[in-house]
């Protein structure tokens, strides 16, 4: 019989499910998508659970946490794993924040071209049989200014990137030194309002904390160019939905591109009625390489940790 029994409760790649597999230590169940109502009757017979953001482990899941040491995170954002309710129950969270990265940055790459010059309306109307050049009528990128929110691994990626396009790059970033900031050539501002006042195009990249949630509500869009153009890949939320919505439709926003939503999956949300907001199901990290990458750091991690040898704790 396995010494360590791991449950994976989310889909992730099938290198790090390999990984795990190999070692005749561990036996590995995948319940990808289970409900927490089931997982917290089986929860406490694995030695570790592995999850994406499909899962929400609160408090309330672990309060009974049997054998469970550890929390394995396929991903960056931990907003979906109460931390302290861990803690408290001798439980080590983990995550695998570089795996994604790449994914994350490209496809807040493509979302940024896609809303600046329509392209996924263009591709449904002219598959419609409509031929219609004059609506799709775009922005272009070089020489506006980008807002970059949250100068991390992602947000320092999509600096660069947009630094090639001859953007002129500004960030608002409490945490990092200035010198992270000028060696992207990128202009660090001391408040959030003098980032966002100046920016044609505002993307965020922070980590959905109190701190960061709601961060952009009306107050701030109202400090904001008009017919600025907002991107969210990072997490629901951290740009007010409702008010986004409003000034989406009053023009104040040009355009916004979300690849996140407080509620996941959203149902009947208010973004879908909306012409100019651009959203796609929470896909940052779908690429291969993405996905292979946060698996098999996060199996290799969760395999060390098992065994008593080193490892990195979130
Ligand atoms: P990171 O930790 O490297 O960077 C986050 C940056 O945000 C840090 O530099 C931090 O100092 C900054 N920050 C924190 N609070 C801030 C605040 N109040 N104002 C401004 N900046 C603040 O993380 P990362 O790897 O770049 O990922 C960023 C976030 O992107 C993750 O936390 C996750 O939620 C999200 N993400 C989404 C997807 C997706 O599929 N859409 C994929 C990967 C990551
Ligand atoms: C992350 O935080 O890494 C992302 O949300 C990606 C994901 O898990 O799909």
């Amino acid at each position: 019989m396995a010494k360590f029994k791991v449950l994976v409760t989310d889909h992730i790649s099938q290198d790090g499910i390999d990984i795990l597999r190999a070692d005749s230590d561990i036996q590995v169940d995948i319940m990808a998508g289970i409900k927490n109502a089931e997982l917290k009757k089986i929860i406490g017979e694995y030695d570790a659970i592995i999850t994406r953001s499909g899962t929400t482990v609160d408090a309330e899941l672990i309060e009974n946490p049997g054998k469970l040491k550890i929390i394995g995170r396929a991903g960056v954002g931990l907003d979906n794993v109460d931390i302290e309710a861990a803690s408290m129950k001798g439980i080590i969270v983990m995550n695998a924040p570089t795996g994604n990265t790449l994914a994350a940055c490209e496809l807040t790459m493509g979302m940024m071209l896609s809303v600046v010059r329509k392209i996924p309306t263009a591709n449904q109307i002219t598959k419609a049989g409509e031929w219609d050049r004059k609506r799709f009528m775009g922005i272009q990128l070089y020489k506006k200014t980008l807002a970059v929110i949250g100068l991390g691994r992602i947000g320092g990626n999509v600096a660069k990137r947009c630094r090639a396009f001859e953007m002129k790059v500004v960030a608002f970033d409490p945490y990092i030194k200035k010198s992270r900031a000028e060696s992207l050539g990128v202009e660090l501002c001391d408040t959030l309002e003098e980032a966002i006042a100046q920016a044609d195009v505002i993307t965020f990249h922070t980590p959905l904390t109190d701190e960061t949630k709601n961060l952009i509500t009306s107050k701030e869009i109202a400090k904001m160019k008009d017919g600025v153009v907002i991107i969210n890949c990072a997490r629901g939320g951290i740009v007010n939905e409702l008010d986004l919505v409003e000034a989406c439709k009053s023009g104040k926003v040009a355009a916004a591109g979300l690849d996140v939503f407080v509620t996941e999956p959203p149902v009947n949300h208010p973004f879908f009625d909306v012409d100019n907001i651009y959203v796609t199901p929470h896909i940052g990290a779908n690429t291969h390489e993405g996905q292979y990458g946060v698996a098999v750091i996060i199996a290799e991690q969760v395999k060390n940790a098992l065994h008593g040898r080193s490892y990195r704790n979130a």
